[in-house]
């Protein structure tokens, strides 16, 4: 199985991971039924996106938006070629999610104590210790593992986050054996150089071909900051679509860079993705459409505008 460093964007392309489905339905007040999460991720694996992040085996208690998640991945029809992710948390998520015919798994911690205590309920020492035996039975599995850095920019709860903490907390990451590590400004504060600086540094540990960013939109700086990613070398880019998203325990966060504004942006610097940016636009739209709401990316209002004006011509 290629492991997610390796599938998908090759050296002159870009290896979007579509978390939409996650990251986005996880942070809906109203009640999503499995069926629209089946045919949003079958909608945006169909678009050509290589990675869509499917579901989470979290405790319902904490995320109940996710409790369906054996339901998602069960009702899925997979394409030959993507990966679909889903998060746990703990031994038991990964119990939960092998059950439920997983092969890719993602495990989530924070660079922050305080954010980790309010989504995790420990610190960050004994997220390392919850997660080994995790990411250890996965690997005797065969899983594709991916992990995520949360609060690489700053966090809700504690303010600055040091470097030196995102960087110990990705390379602990990447020596327990994690394929890719992605680094996530969980709360959207970060600004392209501060976002520059962080990647260089975590890539003095952990090589840059294992590294994602992952940058959420609450003020406006996730495309300026992938960008920013991109000119230092990074080659796998989280992103939601029509800018889905938020977590739960970072109160006032608000979704990711939506997919379609990055695909539109890495398209236009001659970056290939495979993805087929009509089709992921009226995905976009058909879920912000059962979500009762406008697409949050820029691309999707245009299209609702001047629907023969997607490509980029304007
Ligand atoms: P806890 O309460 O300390 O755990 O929560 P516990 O082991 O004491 O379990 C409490 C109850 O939950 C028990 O049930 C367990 O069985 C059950 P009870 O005995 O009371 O009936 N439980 C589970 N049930 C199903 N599946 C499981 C599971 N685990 C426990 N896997 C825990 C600790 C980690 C479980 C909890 O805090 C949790 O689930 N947190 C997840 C929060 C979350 O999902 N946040 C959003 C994802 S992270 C994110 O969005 C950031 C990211 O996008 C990157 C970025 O933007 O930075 C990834
Ligand atoms: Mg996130």
């Amino acid at each position: 199985m290629d492991t997610p460093a390796r599938d998908g964007g090759a050296a002159t392309g870009v290896r979007v991971v579509e978390v939409g489905a996650r990251d986005g339905l996880q942070n809906e007040a109203a009640r999503v039924p499995a069926a629209v999460k089946i045919e949003l991720i079958e909608r945006l694996a169909g678009a050509g996106l290589p990675v869509v992040e499917a579901t989470s085996f979290v405790s319902p208690k904490w995320v109940p938006q996710m409790a369906d998640a054996a339901e998602v991945l069960a009702g899925l029809r997979r394409r030959p070629g993507v990966a679909y992710p889903v998060l746990v948390p703990n031994l038991q998520g990964l119990e939960r999610a092998v059950r439920a015919g997983a092969d890719h798994i993602a495990v989530f911690t924070a660079a922050s104590d305080a954010f980790n205590r309010k989504n995790i309920n420990c610190d960050i020492a004994a997220s390392l210790r919850r997660l080994r035996p995790v990411v250890e039975q996965a690997r005797a599995a065969g899983l594709a593992l991916r992990a995520y850095v949360s609060c690489a920019l700053g966090c809700p709860y504690q303010g600055e986050v040091a470097v030196a903490d995102v960087v110990r907390v990705a390379a602990a990451l990447a020596e327990m054996g994690c394929d890719e590590i992605s680094l996530g400004d969980t709360i959207g504060i970060g600004t392209p150089a501060k976002a520059r600086a962080m990647l260089r540094a975590v890539a003095q540990a952990v090589p840059m071909p294992r590294l994602a960013v992952h940058f959420h939109d609450t003020r406006g700086q996730a495309l300026a900051n992938v960008y920013a990613c991109l000119e230092e070398g990074v080659r796998s880019v989280d992103a939601s679509v029509a800018g889905l998203g938020g977590c739960p325990y970072a109160r006032g966060a608000t979704g990711n860079v939506a997919t379609e504004d990055l695909v539109y942006m890495l398209h236009g610097m001659g970056l290939e993705t495979g993805i087929d940016l009509e089709a992921l636009v009226e995905a976009g739209r058909w879920i912000s459409g059962k979500l009762g709401r406008e697409p949050a990316s820029k691309l999707g209002r245009l299209k609702q505008v001047r629907s023969e004006k997607v490509r980029g011509e304007e």
